[in-house]
């Protein structure tokens, strides 16, 4: 079906929280979201509906938290799926602006606005994504919230993206290219978030501390710092929503929370070290062996506890695609808010020890037990952080296999 001159191309009608639209036809264009985007005309991927959930639910307690009506920009749009479900699910929004480079998504776009009759809350603009946010970069014409999910690393928005938000205001950032972040191409990585990353079990949060990380080093220069609300990685990406404060003041306490996470691939120990230029040792305080290291890197918190909080409460009567994921999700953010830094992964311990791996539940709660603050994390399944050394974290898991038999 054709429902409008503008598209070119195959579309058909789906449905994601309250948002009713059309996407390129998966029938055409092969499934959706199993494609590399180039096939579809339109971008569009359903396995990014859990991002979307806790998009309309970070909004929905940060407009709370504002108190205010707020603006709203998504300068890679796609579709336009996710300016939609925050005009449909989000209250308190006063404008959404919904961009895109691609004269088919824009045609798109437009259309899905129309067809939820929401052409009053949304405008839809097709430009380059920085000379968009140029147009807000002055005092009073800054936005409250710019939701960037680009294709890959959003590190070449960053500059135009935060010289577009308010003080106090958000900046959410979507990252996809986890094989930088991941440490498999390191260098592509270094120049995308001048951070080194490192190829170990906890890839995950290093990644979200790169990603956080590197948009602090851009807001430094603007005077600006940023304070992660909620942030997380999951699947195939990263997600971190910073809010942004201004002043050099508070610009240079902010240096203090970048540093390096050091590593030994012989004993698992890991150490930090804080600020851009610390003295990095190359040898493992525990065994004496070579140490590896990620970084510059944030080394703050991930999450407001009390952010999460509300963001749970909304929960509550939304209309959310994944209600059971995005609570679980929120509800291990919380438990780990105040965790050391790092996590370990039970498979990785177990092979050294070459032992079988005993349940996640029994790791956390042994180690609960002796006097070591740990909990799971939502970073792996079997996954948990730790106060333990990681001398403790083998001895323990060795004594409760031996002890259970596993
Ligand atoms: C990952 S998709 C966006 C998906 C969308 N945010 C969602 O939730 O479904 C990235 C989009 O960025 C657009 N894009 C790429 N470069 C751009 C640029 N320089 N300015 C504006 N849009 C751009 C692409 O056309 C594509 O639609
Ligand atoms: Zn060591």
């Amino acid at each position: 079906m054709v429902p409008d001159m503008t598209i070119d191309f195959p579309v058909v009608e789906v449905r994601e929280g309250k948002a009713r639209f059309f996407i390129p036809d998966p029938k055409v264009f092969g499934e959706a979201g199993r494609l590399p985007p180039s096939r579809a005309p339109v971008f569009y991927n359903p396995r990014m509906s859990l991002n979307r959930d806790l998009a309309v639910l970070f909004l929905k307690a940060y407009q709370i938290k504002a108190g205010r009506a707020l603006k709203v920009c998504e300068p890679m749009a796609g579709c336009g799926v996710r300016g939609l479900r925050f005009a449909l699910e989000v209250d308190g929004l006063e404008r959404i602006v919904l961009n895109d480079l691609s004269p088919r998504a824009y045609e798109l776009a437009k259309l899905n606005v129309k067809h939820n009759g929401l052409e009053g809350l949304i405008s839809v603009e097709n430009e380059d994504a920085h000379k968009l946010l140029c147009r807000y970069s002055s005092p009073r014409q800054r936005l409250d919230y710019v939701d960037l999910d680009p294709f890959g690393s959003p590190s070449p928005f960053l500059d135009s993206a935060l010289r577009a938000v308010r003080s106090g205001g958000v900046l959410a950032l979507t990252a996809t290219d986890t094989a930088p972040l991941s440490g498999l191409h390191v260098k592509a990585c270094m120049r995308k978030y001048l951070g080194k990353p490192l190829r170990v079990s906890y890839w995950r949060e290093i990644a979200v501390r790169l990603l956080i990380g590197a948009a602090l080093l851009s807001a430094l220069r603007h005077d600006l710092a940023v304070n992660p609300l909620f942030s997380y990685g999951v699947d195939h990406y990263v997600r971190a929503y910073v809010e942004i404060s201004r002043g050099a003041k508070e610009a240079d306490k902010h240096l203090d929370y970048m540093g390096f996470i050091l590593h030994c691939r012989n004993c698992l120990r890991r150490e930090v070290k804080r600020g851009l230029t610390p003295f990095l040792p190359d040898r493992c305080g525990s065994c004496g062996s070579r140490l590896d290291y990620a970084g510059p890197l944030w080394l703050g918190r991930l999450v407001d506890k009390g952010f999460c909080e509300e963001m749970l409460r909304q929960v509550e009567g939304s209309t959310l695609e994944n209600v059971k994921s995005t609570t679980k999700l929120i509800v291990r953010l919380i438990d780990e808010a105040d965790a050391p830094l790092t996590y370990y992964v039970s498979d990785e311990v177990c092979e050294r020890l070459k032992v079988p791996i005993p349940p996640i539940n029994d790791i956390v709660s042994e180690l609960n037990f002796r006097g070591y603050l740990s909990t799971r994390t939502h970073f792996h399944d079997r996954g948990f952080k730790t106060e333990a050394s990681s001398e403790t974290v083998l001895e323990v898991i060795k004594e409760i296999v031996e002890e259970k038999k596993v």
